[in-house]
């Protein structure tokens, strides 16, 4: 009885950590070639993390010096710079992760041109090892830092006691003297603070002790892995690929925003038509619920216990541009014909001119739910705190009573469980407190970034 309970665990934390299906997507004409690898762990924070070398709002994260509490500033100094008050550092989670003996995730600093190159930052690469210890096993890593020391076409691969690089006394800023000196074998890796253990020992386990093979490369879309691990949001790469379906649904429409809690429609197979569905939760909002058939947790009565998951919210790209998801109606009432798809809203001033504030920003949102209420060419974008809708009870069976009932500002938004927070915060900072505004729309492919987070692709297995 115990084994079996204790196969069922196993089972279940290894889908939980890899989601249900691993998808390499190359960028079509994207970045390739052939590159000279070493490693690395200077303990310094990442090039990328600095708001001014990163295109894009959301940078690398950096750390405090016990190398998991993530720091929201980009602009705090390197610890390698103990003179101008550095207290940033590299996160211990930005190591190698192992998905299976031939795949892995990282992270790398990087130079394509020679030297500091930050031209793509947060970009994604599929390297393929040429070593015959390693040979053809594959890594898709996020470049996440640069150097002054690299070669042109170079990957410098973090490991943590890889290699202290030309900060040498970053390390023994961050984590005292002597600790990473000499680490040649997977026992030496016990003897380094227990968070950068894993990354550590990836060099001995996953990469088999191989030293510095070359790769070939090629630039891929960065799975939602890496960034869960790097991003602040996300650290996107740059090149945000919106592509409209050519002859794909097209129109004018209204918005508003709700976050009723429920089980959103297009999680239940038989309403979406496609598997995999769209992810619903336990009450904790985060665990993800496999089978699709468990009840809404807007009805108790029928022993519901699945509700909406809190990272189904507005992501910022950039000041311009966002990822989200919505409740839509095409013809009026519940509409469950579109589930799944993606549309490229531009907002617009409100009829009346006054509201304004969003013009032309475009955010890519995914249908993942309807509702009975919506009128026909309707947007309801899921903003937690946003409005409860018809099933008024649906947070308080989720998250209590009384929590989402003024939300009116970001402030607000600190009132509500801490995984809540930055979608209710979208609100008020991308959308900037702008009440619903209407939009043009156009059906687009859903961008990777979007189903990694759903769980559900519009051209998924049919389902009848
Ligand atoms: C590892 O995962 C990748 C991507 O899902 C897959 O293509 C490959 O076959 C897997 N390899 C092994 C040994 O399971
Ligand atoms: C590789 O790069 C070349 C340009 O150097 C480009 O023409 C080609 O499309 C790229 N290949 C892939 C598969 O992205
Ligand atoms: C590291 O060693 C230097 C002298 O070599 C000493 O001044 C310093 O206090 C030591 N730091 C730690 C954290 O042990
Ligand atoms: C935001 O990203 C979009 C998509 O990549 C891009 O078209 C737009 O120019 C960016 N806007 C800003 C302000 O960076
Ligand atoms: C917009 O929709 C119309 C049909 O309503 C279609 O003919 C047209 O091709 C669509 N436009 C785009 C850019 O997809
Ligand atoms: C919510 O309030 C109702 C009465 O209004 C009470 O019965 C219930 O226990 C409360 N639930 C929570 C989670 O506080
Ligand atoms: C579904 O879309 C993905 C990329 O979005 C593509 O790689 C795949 O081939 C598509 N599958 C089908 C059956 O159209």
């Amino acid at each position: 009885m115990r084994i079996f309970v204790f196969t069922l665990l196993i089972l279940f934390a290894f889908h939980a950590c890899i989601g249900r299906d691993i998808h390499i997507v190359p960028i079509v004409g994207g970045l390739n070639g052939t590159a000279t690898t070493t490693r690395y762990w200077d303990c310094c924070k990442p090039s990328c993390s600095w708001e001014g070398n990163v295109d894009v709002v959301s940078t690398a994260w950096s750390c405090l010096n016990d190398g998991v509490s993530k720091l929201e500033d980009d602009n705090v100094q390197s610890g390698c710079d103990p003179d101008k008050d550095g207290a940033a550092f590299m996160c211990s989670d930005q190591v190698g992760i192992i998905v299976n003996d031939t795949l892995a995730y990282g992270f790398a600093a990087v130079s394509f041109s020679g030297g500091v190159d930050l031209s793509r930052c947060c970009q994604c690469m599929l390297l393929t090892f040429q070593d015959y210890l390693i040979q053809d096993q594959q890594m898709i890593v996020q470049i996440t830092s640069t150097g002054s020391d690299l070669p042109a076409n170079h990957f410098d691969i973090a490991i943590p006691g890889g290699g202290n690089g030309l900060k040498d006394m970053g390390c023994t800023y961050q984590w005292g003297n002597g600790t990473f000196d000499s680490i040649e074998s997977a026992d030496d890796c016990l003897e380094i603070d227990e968070s950068l253990q894993p990354g550590c020992l990836f060099r001995f386990t996953w990469m088999k002790g191989s030293a510095n093979p070359p790769v070939t490369f090629q630039e891929v879309e960065c799975p939602q892995e890496i960034i869960d691990a790097s991003g602040f949001h996300a650290c996107f790469g740059r090149d945000i690929h919106i592509v409209p379906i050519v002859g794909g649904f097209n129109g004018t429409a209204t918005t508003t925003r709700y976050w009723d809690c429920c089980k959103p429609s297009c999680s239940w197979e038989g309403n979406a038509h496609l598997v995999p569905t769209v992810w619903s939760c336990l009450n904790d909002g985060v665990t993800k619920l496999e089978d699709d058939n468990v009840q809404s947790g807007c009805d108790p009565d029928k022993d519901g216990y699945a509700f909406m998951c809190s990272d189904q919210v507005g992501i910022i790209v950039n000041d311009t541009f966002a990822y989200g998801f919505a409740a839509a109606s095409f013809s009026g009432g519940v509409d469950e014909s579109r589930c799944c798809q993606c549309m490229l809203l531009t907002f617009q001033a409100s009829s009346d001119g006054k509201d304004y504030l969003i013009q032309d920003q475009q955010m890519i949102v995914q249908v993942t739910s309807t509702g009975s209420d919506l009128p026909a060419n309707h947007f309801d974008i899921a903003i937690p705190g946003g409005g409860n809708g018809l099933k008024a009870m649906g947070c308080t069976y989720q998250w209590g009573n009384g929590t989402f009932d003024s939300i009116e500002s970001a402030d607000d938004c600190l009132e509500i469980d801490e995984s809540l927070q930055p979608g209710c915060l979208f609100r008020f900072t991308w959308m900037k407190g702008s009440a619903n505004p209407p939009v043009t729309f156009q059906e687009v492919e859903c961008p990777q970034e979007i189903i990694d987070v759903s769980g559900c692709r519009s051209n998924a297995t049919e389902y009848y």
